[in-house]
Parts: C-alpha cells; sequence; structure tokens
C-alpha cells in the first residue's frame, strides 16, 4: 500500500468520529432542556423584610430537597425586593415576565402589591404563586387561570375568630388594624362571625400603613374597656404593638385576640409580651405530624432559626412547582396543562395535606393557638378544611 493509500484510510475514521462527536453533542445541545426561571418578588426591606426572608427560606429549602431539579430541568431563582411598596408592583413585576421570562413569579406578601401584581400577570404566559398575600380577591373577584395562592385569604384567617371571641363569652370588642386592604379585609371578616354569634364591634380602629405608633389607640382602648380587642398587624408591626400592649398595662386587664400573624416569626422579640396570646391562624408550630417535624428540624439545621408559617408558605411554593413541573413531565411550555394539573395537585404541608379550590386557594384547617414558652402551640382544630367563598370568582 502506498502512502496516499494509508494516509486515506485513517483519515476516513477520524473524519467519522468527528462527524459523530459534532452529531452528539449538537443532538445533545438540543435536547438539553431550558432552565425554568423563577422570579421571586418578596420585601427584603421595610416593615415586613422578616416575612420575605422566611418565604424565601422555605422556598430554598424545598428545592434544595430535590437539588433544584424537576423532571431534569434546573430551577433558577430571580429575586426583587418589592419593600411592601404597591406603586413598584406592575414595574417590578413587567421586568420578571418581559425581561427576565420568568416561567413562574412567586410573591408577594403585602395584598396592595398583590393587586399590582394580579394587573400585569393577567394576560402573561407566566404562573403567578403567592407565598402570603391575602386579600380576598385575589381568589375572589380578581381570580384569573394563571394565580394560584399558596397561603390564605383574608377572610380564612379572621372569620374563625369571631365564633371563637363569642364562645369565650366576649360581648363587646374593639377591633384594629393597619388602614389598607388585607388589615380592613381581617376586621370585616372577624365581625361577620362575631355579630352572628350575638356580639357587638363597638369601635373599629385604623392605623396608616406602616405606622408603629399606637399609644393614642391604646389609650382610647383603654377608656373604651372593652370585653376584649381583636387585632390585624404582622412582622415588626405586630412585635411592636404587642410589646405597647404589655408596657401600657393592658395585657392584664383586657384580652388580645388576632389572626395568627401577631405571633408568627415575632415571639423571640416579643418575649413575655407574647404569652398566653390567642389567634386562629392555618399553621400552629407543635403540629403533630411527622412532615411539620421534619421541617422544623431542616429549616433549624439550614438556617439556625425556628420555621414560622411564612416558612410553610414558602415551601409550599417550591413543593407547588416542583409538582407541577413533574406531572407535565418538564413541558411547562404547555401552559393549559400545567394549569390543568395544577388544580388536580394535593400538596404535603407542614400545615397538613391540601388541595386548591377552584378559584386556586388552599382548602386547610383553621386552628386555635396560645403562645406557650414562644411557641404558637394547638388548643385545637377550630374549623376542618376551611374553603374561602371566593365571592365574585368566575373560573
Ligand atoms: C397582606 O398584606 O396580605 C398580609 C401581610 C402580612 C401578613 C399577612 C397578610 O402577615
Amino acid at each position: 500500500m502506498n502512502n496516499k493509500n494509508k494516509s486515506c484510510l485513517t483519515t476516513i475514521p477520524v473524519f467519522i468520529a468527528t462527524f459523530l462527536i459534532a452529531f452528539s453533542t449538537s443532538v445533545l445541545a438540543e435536547n438539553k432542556p431550558e432552565p425554568i426561571k423563577v422570579g421571586v418578588m418578596l420585601p427584603f426591606s421595610g416593615v415586613y423584610a422578616g416575612l420575605g426572608d422566611s418565604i424565601r427560606n422555605g422556598l430554598k429549602l424545598a428545592l434544595q430537597e430535590k437539588g433544584y431539579k424537576a423532571s431534569g430541568r434546573l430551577i433558577q431563582l430571580v429575586e426583587v425586593d418589592t419593600e411592601a411598596k404597591p406603586a413598584r408592583a406592575s414595574e417590578l413585576t413587567l421586568g420578571l415576565v418581559d425581561n427576565d421570562k420568568s416561567d413562574f413569579v412567586i410573591g408577594p406578601v403585602h395584598s396592595g402589591v398583590a393587586m399590582g401584581m394580579i394587573n400585569t400577570i393577567r394576560n402573561k404566559d407566566s404562573i403567578m404563586i403567592i407565598p402570603n398575600a391575602g386579600a380576598n380577591a385575589a381568589t375572589g373577584a380578581f381570580c384569573q387561570p394563571n394565580v394560584f395562592r399558596t397561603s390564605f385569604s383574608s377572610w380564612q384567617t379572621a372569620y374563625p375568630m369571631g365564633k371563637e371571641a363569642a364562645n369565650m363569652g366576649y360581648k363587646k370588642i374593639v377591633t384594629l388594624s393597619w388602614n389598607y386592604g388585607f388589615g380592613k379585609e381581617s376586621l370585616a371578616a372577624f365581625e361577620e362571625s362575631f355579630v352572628a354569634a350575638g356580639g357587638e364591634v363597638v369601635k373599629k380602629i385604623l392605623v396608616p400603613f406602616p405606622k408603629t405608633e399606637f399609644q393614642p389607640y391604646l389609650t382610647q382602648i383603654a377608656s373604651i374597656k372593652p370585653d376584649a380587642v381583636f387585632v390585624f398587624f404582622a412582622g415588626g408591626g405586630a412585635v411592636k404593638f404587642v410589646k405597647d400592649y404589655d408596657t401600657m398595662g393592658l395585657k392584664g386587664k383586657i384580652p388580645l385576640l388576632g389572626s395568627g400573624f401577631l405571633t408568627e416569626g415575632t415571639t423571640a422579640a416579643q418575649g413575655k409580651a407574647a404569652e398566653g396570646l390567642l389567634t386562629t391562624l392555618h399553621y400552629a408550630d407543635t403540629i403533630d405530624s411527622s412532615k411539620n417535624k421534619k421541617f422544623r428540624a431542616d429549616y433549624k439545621a439550614k438556617f439556625n432559626k425556628s420555621a414560622d408559617l411564612f416558612a410553610v408558605q414558602g415551601y409550599d411554593a417550591g413543593q407547588l412547582i416542583i409538582q407541577a413541573v413533574e406531572a407535565v413531565k418538564g413541558n411547562i411550555e404547555d401552559k393549559a396543562a400545567l394549569i390543568y394539573q395544577m388544580e388536580l395537585l394535593e400538596i404535603d404541608s407542614p400545615r397538613g395535606k391540601f388541595r386548591f379550590s377552584k378559584a386556586h386557594n388552599p382548602i386547610q384547617s383553621i386552628y386555635l393557638r396560645k403562645v406557650v414558652n414562644g411557641l404558637n402551640t394547638v388548643v385545637k382544630e377550630s374549623v376542618t378544611n376551611l374553603e374561602d367563598p371566593a365571592r365574585g370568582c368566575k373560573l
């Protein structure tokens, strides 16, 4: 064989090998699925910063359990700080949806921000998952196929306490909250069941958001001398209110009731001022299930602090994304199929298993809780599987 033929014989296999490598690399590249983008729109500054932090921690815990992957697709987070400012909601949502091409957007904490987000996302392809904000309209009059909630409606968290307060024998109550949507809806839901059970709201007090100078209102309450007081405050506002209530000498005299946000993620800072307070919520630290115990232990090990409700809601938003992506075998581009599958899911939450209502809000049990040694302890299940009435939702 001459040299020319020899070199020809060696070149052919090299050529074939090069072709095969190039071919398989391009096929692999074509088959490698795009990462799933998750926009995270939470308050990381301001009076609700602690809530935003807990939700993000819970979300990360759920994603980490699955190696930040679902159906072989990587999950990437893009975070923005809402500062709990409704005025910024639309611009931030557009950034996450149009610029960052987020498949899912998780947020927010504040109901005013939620309404702005829903208005912006309604005709988009992204799926919004609300991990806190309770505005009734989000899964009521403004419900949308691409909006789900892993938290609660305002109504769900306050309505049960009206009946509980009447059962405790209280007849005349003062209600108090920050003056914005969620607070006003909470007071209305409390009043709905309290009045139906024969009680009377003798005074309703609204404080500008996010102000925490409570003394003038507490002086007013002291002079009215109601049987009890029902409030909504959360985060830094809840810490300040509970401490002021104690410092002004009201705690021993006029029982303080709340929706559970009053003592969520705040008891370490509230100290003895929170001990004994009764609230209603869809979670309690002491829920006696292996799921809750494991969640709390893992959370503590990872973040070196105790889990709270906000962490649970973030964790469930993460679980929802993973289960939804797996249900459509990674093909999240077919939005109608994705939404259909999300509607069928059951979420194994630390609060207990739940499914979504037709309006995409959790159907869930509400606990009466008491603060004992800094823990929100179950007194009893107040209502089993409470479904928000979803007033005005046409889904
Ligand atoms: C809300 O604005 O919907 C909201 C904020 C903080 C809470 C609960 C609800 O703890």
